[in-house]
Formats: structure tokens, sequence, C-alpha cells
């Protein structure tokens, strides 16, 4: 390894942000030599600058601009303007985040060219193949070097898949790492000011292309959000995929129901932590709900991250189911079925993610025995 190695992070969506800033951080006390590449997949400020400036995350090295397009418009530009950079930088490592199509590229990218990678996020199936990020998850930890594991089930994942358990490390969740740090600032009462909320009030964000991409599916859920309105104001930041077709679905501002422009991050969290419950199709809330202890209904045929059921407050609905679960919800409040919030999800991820990336920059031969507690300096 060269001395003083360079670790890029390539982030590209609003969830890479948040749970890349703890691994940032961590690095940087290690005093390793790092830079974030911005893919530009999101753009608007509101869904990227913001985050910047809540979770501290420095500036990035180069923004390569992609934008918006169809899976294989968005994933091309994004081959191309990821090779430049890594050809022109040569990083030691290159770490990815989650499921997004920068996650892919960047993967493919240094696969491609020769470039080690670390995967954060890795191991998690919802064994959905129509949902893009499925897709987007095999093919990273196929081809990733070091896969950083959020959660246990993701560890039998992997084995089931072949990966060798020597690149494989249970680390925790970065992510939650994020929700920690923020916890001081997360104030209910001046956003719920702001939106004119009442004390009880419920929130709900929803992006999946499953249920916003088809106009029947998106009826259906409209429908299902309306009923909760009845029984409780609900707010919902919307991301920018949905609005057109939610929109015309009938998902508009009035009575009960606020449709207002996708929120940074600390006042989301404010407001998730102030709410009576939670409605949403997102893998980062489903997280952020169970630690923060509010019911959660997750509008999905299924997830990627079952330990938010089982150590969590999180339920899956359909459009249909979900007006009864919203009332028994909002009736008997959140409990977590094992009593238990998942392991290693304690605000330490980051420097553990952070340990594991130096031992093996270091070229440092890593035991699977080290899982979620490598050495501490
Ligand atoms: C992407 C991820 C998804 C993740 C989500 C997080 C993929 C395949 N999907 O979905 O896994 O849950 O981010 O939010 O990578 N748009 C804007 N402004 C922006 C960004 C997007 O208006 O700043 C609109 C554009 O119309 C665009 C659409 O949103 O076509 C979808 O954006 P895209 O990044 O392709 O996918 P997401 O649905 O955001
Ligand atoms: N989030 C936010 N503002 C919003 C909606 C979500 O800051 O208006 C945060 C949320 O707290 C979580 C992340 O964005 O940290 C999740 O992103 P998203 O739901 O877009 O992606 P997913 O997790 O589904 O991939």
């Amino acid at each position: 390894m060269r001395e003083n190695p360079l670790v890029l992070h390539v982030l590209g969506a609003r969830p890479n942000f948040v749970k890349a800033a703890p691994v940032v951080r961590g690095l940087g006390a290690l005093g390793v030599r790092q830079g974030i590449v911005h893919t530009g997949q999101h753009y608007d400020a509101l869904m990227s600058d913001v985050f910047f400036a809540d979770l501290g995350l420095p500036e990035p090295i180069a923004n390569l601009g992609v934008g918006s397009g169809s899976h294989a418009r968005q994933t091309a530009a994004l081959l191309v303007g990821l090779e430049e950079v890594v050809l022109a930088h040569r990083p030691d490592l290159v770490v990815v985040y989650g499921d997004v199509n920068s996650t892919l590229a960047a993967i493919l990218v240094c696969a491609k060219l020769g470039v080690p990678t670390a995967h954060v996020e890795a191991g998690l199936r919802s064994f959905d193949r129509e949902m893009p990020e499925e897709v987007n998850r095999v093919v990273t930890d196929a081809l990733a070097d070091l896969l950083l594991v959020t959660s246990p089930d993701g560890l039998s994942h992997l084995a089931n898949e072949g990966v060798p358990p020597g690149k494989v490390h249970l680390v925790g969740n970065p992510m939650i790492d994020s929700l920690f740090s923020a916890l001081p600032k997360l104030d209910p009462e001046p956003v719920r000011a702001r939106l004119g909320l009442p004390e009880r009030y419920a929130v709900a964000t929803l992006h999946r292309p499953g249920n916003v991409d088809d106009p029947a599916s998106a009826r259906e859920l409209v429908e299902g959000v309306l009923a909760v309105a009845e029984q409780v104001p609900i707010v919902v930041p919307l991301h920018p995929r949905g609005r057109g077709r939610l929109a015309e679905a009938g998902l508009v501002t009035g009575g009960n129901l606020s449709i207002i422009d996708p929120l940074g991050y600390v006042e989301f969290l404010s407001l998730v932590r102030g709410a009576a419950l939670v409605v949403t199709d997102s893998g980062g809330v489903q997280e952020e709900t169970t630690m923060l202890g509010v019911p959660c209904l997750t509008v999905r045929p299924n997830t990627e991250r079952p330990i938010t059921i089982t150590h969590g407050t999180n339920r899956l609905v359909t459009p249909a189911t979900l007006p009864a679960a919203a009332s028994k919800a909002l009736a008997d409040g959140a409990a977590t079925p094992s009593g238990e919030l998942p392991p290693l999800w304690d605000g330490a991820a980051g420097p553990r993610i952070a340990r594991v990336i130096e031992a093996w920059l270091r070229g440092d031969n890593l035991s699977p025995a080290s899982h979620g507690t490598p050495p501490t300096a």
C-alpha cells in the first residue's frame, strides 16, 4: 500500500450522505486522507446541500452532475463520470454506501479498474428483484472487497451467496450514528409551529417506484393515506419522484393533509421525533423510527430491514390495510417486540468502520472474529 493512502467516498443520493458522515468523521479522526465524490444523482438543494450542512460533511472534491434519467441513462453517465474521477485520483480504496445507482456504478467502475472497494450496508436483502435497489445490492456485494454489515441477518445472506467470511465485518449502523449525533438538536416544537400542526400528528414519506410510478398503485396508496388523514393530521414532506403522480391521484394539501417540500435532515427528524405515527416506504426511516420509538407503518410488501420489525417499531402494510393499522398504532403507541434494540446500533458504527478500513489499508489481516469489535486504539 502507498504511503498516505487515499480513500474516496462515492455519494449520490440523500440517504448516502446520512450514512457517510460518521464514516468520514471516523476516518478523519484516524488521520486517513480522504475525499468525497458527489455524483449529482440528487441535486436539489433540499435533497443534497442541506445534508452537507446539517451533517457537517466536507465539500466534495468533485461533483459529476449526472442528474436524473432512466436507469440506463443515469447509470451510463455515472459509469463515465466515475471512471474519469477514479483514474484521475487513483484512490487506494473507494467506499460506497447503500443501494442506489451511484453505488452500483462505483462498484462496477472500480472492479474493472482493479481499485479495491468497501460497501457500507452490505448484506441487506428484500429478495425482491423487482426493486432496483435489490439488484444494486446483489451486484455491489458480489464485487466489494470489504463488506461492512449493519445488521446480523446480513451475515447469513452474504454467507449464503458464497462471500468469503474474511471480507465481511459486522460493524453496526452508521445511519444511527448520524441520528445520535443529531439527537440534541431534534426539537419538534419549532417545525410543528412553522407547519401549523397540532400536538398529535403523523408524518408520511413516499417515493418507491412500486408505490408512486404507476397511476393505479398511486391511487390506491393515496386512498390509504387519505383514510389515515381522517384519523390524524398528516404532513407529507414529498420526495420529488412522487410529486406529479401522487398529486394527480389526489394527494394535495387540504383538510388534515399537508403536502410540503422535502425537509432538511434535522427538521425532518425533529418532526418524526414528535410524531404519533410515521407512514413510509423509505429504508432509512424504518430504522430511524425504530431508534426514536415512533410507530412506523411501511407501505411495502417486504423489507430488507426485518430487524426493524423484530427489534423495532416497524410493521409492513398494504394501502388497503394501512387505515386499520394506523388506527391500531395510534391507539397502542410503539412497542418493540423483543424489547431489545438492534445490536451495535449504538452510535459507534462510524469509528468501527474507520478502524476496519484503516487496518485494511495497513494490510492487517482482519479475522472475521474481529466483527463488531475491532481492537480499540
Ligand atoms: C433513489 C434511489 C433509491 C433511494 C432514493 C432516496 C436508485 C435506483 N434509487 O431513488 O434507492 O431510496 O434515491 O431518496 O438509485 N429528482 C429531483 N431532484 C433531485 C433528485 C431527483 O427532482 O434532486 C426527481 C427526478 O425527477 C428524478 C426522480 O426524482 O427522475 C428520481 O430520482 P432518482 O435519483 O433517479 O431516483 P430516486 O427515486 O430518488
Ligand atoms: N429525510 C430527510 N428529509 C425528508 C425525508 C427524509 O432528511 O424530507 C432523511 C431521513 O431522515 C433519512 C433519509 O433521508 O435519514 C432517508 O432517505 P430516503 O427515504 O430518501 O431514502 P431510503 O432510505 O429509502 O433509501
